[in-house]
């Protein structure tokens, strides 16, 4: 075997019940190389990445370490092999601190201190800053995943599998994240990049490897390709990428928010003084960087957080909580599995958390009517599953991202607040969830919160852009353009 390979996987199969995850996968990675993993949702790429962290044992295959035959068994076998993981979603306990979380990575003997000093020393090195004594639960997705980073580059891993990592990310973090993978590149390590970003794998990528539907189908040097090439092998077709976006014809007044200021978790100003209202008709884009005060506004205007002062009018009545939120509008939240979903509960419980009572009658559960409904809904929505009855960790990422879409979308409501809806979607499910809210605008006002410049331009009535808690402008979309917003979202005031 040539000594330049760290890692190799030969003929891997893992099947599950009702799906081949993984067929015959051949996959290697290099000393010093970055190897991009690309395919649409269901395609089998975390499965094949569980098996390289011992989360999962392969049906069939082997695998060989520096030209070493492995068998890694559990995720500590895959942690002595030199092997880290930061998953799709952050596994950390929320009630600690970020030192708190970490201390299993150092030596029983070390003292607090010592540790704290040492997760800040590496944090600097990699350029990953991060306070080791903030608690976990006031952390945003971002700053989790940075810990989880920081984790493997603690255990000195060298091999580091990054699962989606920038989903989360706002782009100066998509950055500082970019700049410590080029580092650990430097120093020879491997690390193998997950991601539906197809510029951003096209940057900072060496070589990438496309799965589609459980099978290895090309490994292409990065320089060579492009985004249509990939987009084609992903799929097997030809991804075209066009809206039409109808003016429609604006209804009635949904939401008002009025002179709104909200407090974060450490007793601070949030939000300072907020007035917008969203009409049916139009989707009011709500585009910043993630930490200006968005995620304060979204659990305001869905109940979640209290109102300091003004005032939050949906439908006509002032909101004053969750359950009235919900009896009227829908939330698609970005941190999906905490707030999306019970991952222990099947696919149709899941999917029919919030209307399960329409199908009940004299509290009789009409069980027969209420598969037949969420069997529609998976369908329709393309929701891959093992199946109904299938406890809904099982998915993968993007299907759970599509099951809570198809529940908090097909309910009958009047205001839908969609918070970075494409999270780990694929090509081709980012089309479709566009054209759903689209769709959906017709019967709802919709409140869009993105990062992502060509997703809030695409598809805003209105553009509010969010700068140190306040909306600093509100564009029509005629007069929106993607470097006036860019310039904006850094707090610079453009006329
Ligand atoms: N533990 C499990 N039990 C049953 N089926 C599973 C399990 N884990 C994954 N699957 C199935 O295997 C297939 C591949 O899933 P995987 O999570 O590897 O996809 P992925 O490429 O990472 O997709 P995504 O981009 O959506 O994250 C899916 O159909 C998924 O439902
Ligand atoms: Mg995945």
């Amino acid at each position: 075997m040539e000594d330049e390979t760290l890692v190799k996987m030969v003929g891997i199969t893992k099947i599950f019940p009702n799906v081949i995850a993984n067929d015959s996968v051949n996959f290697e990675l290099k000393f010093g190389e970055i190897h991009g993993l690309l395919g649409e949702n269901g395609a089998g790429k975390t499965t094949l990445m569980n098996i390289l962290y011992g989360v999962y044992k392969p049906d069939q295959g082997e695998i060989y370490i520096e030209g070493k035959p492995v068998h890694i068994k559990s995720p500590k076998d895959a942690i002595r092999l030199g092997v880290g993981m930061v998953s799709q979603f952050p596994e950390l306990v929320e009630n600690m601190s970020v030192a708190e979380n970490l201390a299993p990575l150092f030596p029983d003997k070390i003292l607090r201190r010592k540790r704290i000093d040492e997760i800040h020393r590496v944090a600097e090195e990699y350029g990953l800053p991060i306070d080791a004594e903030a608690m976990v639960y006031n952390l945003s997705l971002g700053e989790k995943q940075r810990i989880e980073v920081l984790k493997a580059l603690i255990r000195r891993v060298k091999i580091l599998i990054l699962d989606e990592p920038t989903t989360v990310l706002a782009p100066n973090e998509v950055n500082a994240l970019f700049k410590a993978i080029r580092k650990m590149k430097d120093e020879g390590r491997g690390i193998i990049f997950v991601s539906h970003k197809l510029p951003e794998v096209l940057e900072i990528t060496d070589r990438i490897t496309v799965l589609r539907k459980g099978r290895a189908v090309a490994t292409v040097n990065t320089k060579e390709t492009n985004e249509e090439e990939l987009a084609n092998l992903m799929v097997g077709r030809v991804v075209v990428r066009k809206h039409v976006r109808e003016k429609t014809i604006l209804g009635e007044e949904v939401l008002r928010v009025e002179d709104l200021y909200v407090l974060n978790d450490k007793g601070g100003l949030a939000v300072k003084g907020l007035s917008f209202s969203v009409r049916k008709g139009e989707i009011f884009g709500i585009a910043g960087v993630s930490g200006n005060g968005q995620k304060e506004l979204i659990e305001a205007l869905t109940g979640l957080r209290r109102v300091d002062k003004g005032r939050i009018v949906i439908g006509g009545s002032e909101l004053t909580s969750p359950p009235q939120f919900r009896r009227v509008a829908s939330h698609i939240p970005d941190d999906r599995v905490r707030m999306g979903i019970l991952p222990s509960l099947s696919v149709l419980e899941n999917l029919t958390l919030t209307s399960y009572r329409r199908f009940s009658k004299f509290g009789l559960l009409k069980s027969n009517e209420l598969e037949q409904y969420a069997k529609n809904l998976v369908e329709k929505y393309s929701v891959i599953a093992p199946s109904l009855k299938a406890p809904t960790w099982q998915l993968s990422g993007g299907n759970l991202a599509r099951l809570i879409l198809a529940r908090e979308t097909s309910a009958d409501c009047s205001l839908i607040v969609a918070v970075h809806p494409t999270f780990g979607l694929d090509v081709a499910s980012t089309e479709e969830t566009w054209k759903l809210l689209l769709e959906l605008k017709k019967k709802a006002a919709v409140i869009l919160v993105s990062e992502d410049l060509e997703e809030i331009l695409q598809l805003s009535d209105r553009i509010g852009v969010m700068y140190k808690g306040e909306l600093i402008d509100i564009l029509e979309s005629e007069e929106a353009e993607a470097e006036k917003i860019g310039l904006m979202m850094g707090g610079v005031k453009v006329d």
